[in-house]
């Protein structure tokens, strides 16, 4: 019923490294050249970390855009913008935060996770709390279908479908909304009228999500349907509720992970990572001075690649015939590992060298990121609204 849509964020609490393009980045990239795709800075949710120092996260916000477009984000294909330039996310949270349990935040595994892990910081507040519910609005609030994320955000995507299954319950009750369904089960024609029965049938009693996919098409299809008309029967499929927010999925990142120069997850607070836009001859000593195979002490001690965060760039980076060099030379002793890792140096400052290319005109003229950001946040806005003046009829705060 409603199109299909890609929204993400990140949180711009420092630079981007090369895990950040391998494990995100990269699948944003593709996604704009599949779907409509919104991509935004959380700068809120920053904050919810950050709320004592907050300067990093204003230098991060712009530095983030230009690796994002210097990535290869193209901004004639998404609408990027910054969360707080579109206040309607705040007021939906709000919203959002009347009707959610307690519980449903406290249970989300993150949560106590980031207390335990970010110790050194007092995040028994009130906003950090509400992060999950946030990132429900960042995303409700565009109807989006699709939300690419990492593992860790799932158990958030899982939330924002229960809350979005909820609010469409409780405020998703129109008058004689039965009455008008049927009338316009009427209207499909007696053939269609009779299929649209059934199919739901099927699906209410018998749970068969075919049914229901079945049916969405056939309405897809309907020509003869207003949108009002479509939008309750396509309701009326899943039960007696108008759906004011859609349930997004996740779309987890499928590329391989890079991990950081020492094996551990890549993250500059380690100190091993590798910068988006990072200069040659700083990735060329960064790989020539990382760790191997504790094994190998001498060049002609054989080695095992399972044992190296070296191989694990390779896995990234190299084809086979060049894993195959790796494999057979480090376990014969037969490659020294300077050797071994030219190829991934190669590799990198190869993928990197148009990064640094799309970047420069960004930083020759830092008007043009703000620009497009000026137009994206102006797109995101005219979206959130809309969705924004159902959610307030829905809730009953329509008044005129
Ligand atoms: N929580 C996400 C992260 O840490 C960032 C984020 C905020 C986000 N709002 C979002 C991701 C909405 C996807 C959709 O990675
Ligand atoms: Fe690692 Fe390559 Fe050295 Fe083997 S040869 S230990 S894979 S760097």
């Amino acid at each position: 019923m409603y199109p299909d849509r890609v929204v993400s964020g990140m949180r711009p609490t420092g630079s981007m490294h090369l895990g950040h393009y391998h494990g995100a980045l990269r699948n944003w990239i593709k996604m704009q050249t599949e779907l409509p795709c919104l991509f935004f800075v959380a700068d809120w949710h920053a904050l919810t970390t950050h709320y004592d120092d907050p300067t990093i996260i204003e230098r991060s916000t712009w530095e983030m855009l230009v690796d994002w477009l210097a990535a290869g984000i193209d901004p004639s294909q998404s609408t990027l913008f910054i969360q707080s330039r579109v206040p309607e996310h705040a007021e939906l949270h709000l919203l959002l935060s009347m009707a959610t349990p307690l519980g449903w935040l406290e249970r989300v595994p993150t949560y106590k996770d980031q207390i335990e892990n970010l110790a050194n910081k007092d995040l028994a507040t009130y906003g950090f709390l509400g992060y999950p519910l946030l990132q429900a609005a960042d995303v409700l609030i565009y109807r989006a279908s699709q939300v690419p994320v990492g593992e860790d955000q799932v158990p958030h995507i899982e939330m924002m479908r229960e809350i979005a299954r909820r609010f469409n319950y409780m405020y998703g009750k129109e008058k004689g909304f039965e009455e008008k369904a049927q009338e316009a089960v009427k209207k499909l024609g007696s053939k269609r009228a009779k299929l649209y029965n059934e199919l739901r049938t099927e699906y209410q009693q018998h749970g068969k999500d075919d049914a229901l996919e079945q049916a969405k098409a056939m309405l897809d299809d309907a020509q003869s349907l207003s949108m009002i008309d479509r939008e309750r029967l396509f309701g009326y499929l899943e039960g007696s509720r108008k759906l004011i927010l859609v349930e997004p999925q996740s779309r987890l990142t499928t590329s391989s992970r890079l991990p950081g120069l020492d094996g551990r997850k890549m993250s500059k607070s380690y100190g091993n990572a590798i910068a988006l836009r990072e200069d040659k001859d700083s990735v060329t000593k960064k790989i020539r001075t990382m760790p191997t195979d504790p094994a190998r002490i001498r060049r002609s001690d054989a080695g095992d690649p399972a044992k190296c965060p070296v191989w694990q760039f390779h896995e990234v980076y190299s084809d086979q015939p060049t894993r195959d060099w790796v494999v057979k030379g480090c376990k014969s002793a037969g490659i020294g590992c300077i050797e071994c890792k030219q190829p991934v140096i190669d590799a990198i400052i190869k993928e990197q060298e148009p990064m640094h290319e799309r970047a420069q005109q960004y930083l020759d003229d830092p008007s043009l990121v703000r620009a497009i950001v000026a137009d994206g946040n102006d797109v995101a806005r005219k979206l959130a609204q809309e969705t924004m003046r159902d959610v307030r009829e829905a809730m009953g705060l329509a008044y005129s």
